[in-house]
């Protein structure tokens, strides 16, 4: 069933579980993502970003995700991730998405208002959830206070956006970035600034970067001949804590990325005379799912559906 974010998110936010968001590129990764929520019995956010719909192509992507939708039994929305304009929003909810992202997280703060604001005058008019992002996903490892300050997000700055847009929810900035590299040393994240911006912001929050790069992945994917030296994530044990404090959003594409290249490699070198594509992919599409359900779990979604 195709459902809007507001749907999804509402009800997470009220019973402080997260719904993963897994951007899909293609039939197997949207499988993967369909299957995991339908043997987690979990509600599933599909993302589709911008260079996802160059790749695949709009009519296609849509097709694929609403044809997923009405045969499965769990509520699933099909979102648009990072739309950068309002063209890309306009053509998404034309082609059937319920769920848009307007980021406008490089604009200063009144353009990205005036911009979010014009998307959810349309938006909502379609029926249409919003969500749009205040601060910006870089990495603040070894950065001075006031580089944080000026890129992490300002909790008095994200309730007064809230309140002007009316947006339906909110990605910040509390120290992920995207990515398979996301720090040098001990990972952190700005739990403080999480909690006070979950006073001031009444809406869903949304947790971008979110990715833990797990390392048997990556020591399976290096196995197998991939370069991925310095490749960290968020742990585990972050990513419940940033549910505890109010996330109800969760981003994740780097780990899917990351187990479908480990398993192809794996497959492509354990078993060199296939060449069955769909024997090939299956592998992929198997890993991902596995990688998906584990992730329902940990964000407290598996059974809410
Ligand atoms: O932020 C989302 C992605 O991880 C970047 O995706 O390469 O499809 O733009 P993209
Ligand atoms: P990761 O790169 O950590 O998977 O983040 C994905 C994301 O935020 C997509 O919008
Ligand atoms: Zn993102």
């Amino acid at each position: 069933m195709l459902v809007t974010n507001n749907d999804l998110l509402l009800p997470a936010m009220r019973e402080a579980y997260a719904v993963g968001a897994f951007n899909i590129n293609n039939l197997e990764s949207l499988l993967a993502v369909v299957e995991a929520a339908v043997e987690e019995r979990s509600p599933v956010i599909v993302a589709v970003t911008p260079s996802s719909i160059r790749y695949a192509g709009l009519p296609y992507v849509a097709g694929l995700v609403k044809t997923a939708a009405e045969r499965s039994s769990v509520p699933m929305s099909l979102h648009l991730d990072h739309g950068k304009d309002f063209e890309t929003v306009t053509n998404c909810i034309s082609a059937g998405f319920t769920s848009v992202m307007i980021d406008g997280s490089h604009l200063r703060f009144e353009e990205n208002i005036a911009l979010t604001k014009r998307v959810v005058d349309l938006a909502h008019s379609k029926g249409v959830s919003v969500e749009a992002e205040l601060g910006r996903l870089t990495g603040v490892e070894e950065s001075t206070v006031e580089q944080r300050e000026a890129v992490l997000t300002d909790p008095d700055a994200a309730g007064e956006f809230v309140e002007r847009t009316g947006v339906d929810s909110l990605a910040v900035a509390i120290g992920t970035s995207h990515g398979a590299y996301k720090f040098k040393g001990e990972p952190k994240l700005d739990f403080e600034r999480l909690r006070l911006i979950r006073e001031k912001v009444k809406v869903p929050l949304v947790l971008h970067g979110a990715s833990s790069v797990p390392q048997w992945i990556v020591e399976k994917a290096v196995k197998y001949g991939a370069e991925l030296t310095g490749a960290k994530g968020i742990p585990e044990e972050h990513i419940r804590k940033a549910v505890s404090l109010g996330i109800s959003k969760i981003n994740i594409d780097t780990d899917l990325r990351l187990a479908f290249t480990a398993a192809i490699r794996e497959f492509l070198t354990e078993s060199p005379k296939v060449f069955d594509p769909r024997k090939i992919l299956g592998s992929a599409r198997e890993a991902m799912k596995e990688v998906v359900k584990a992730k329902m779990r940990l964000f407290g979604s598996s059974g809410k559906a």
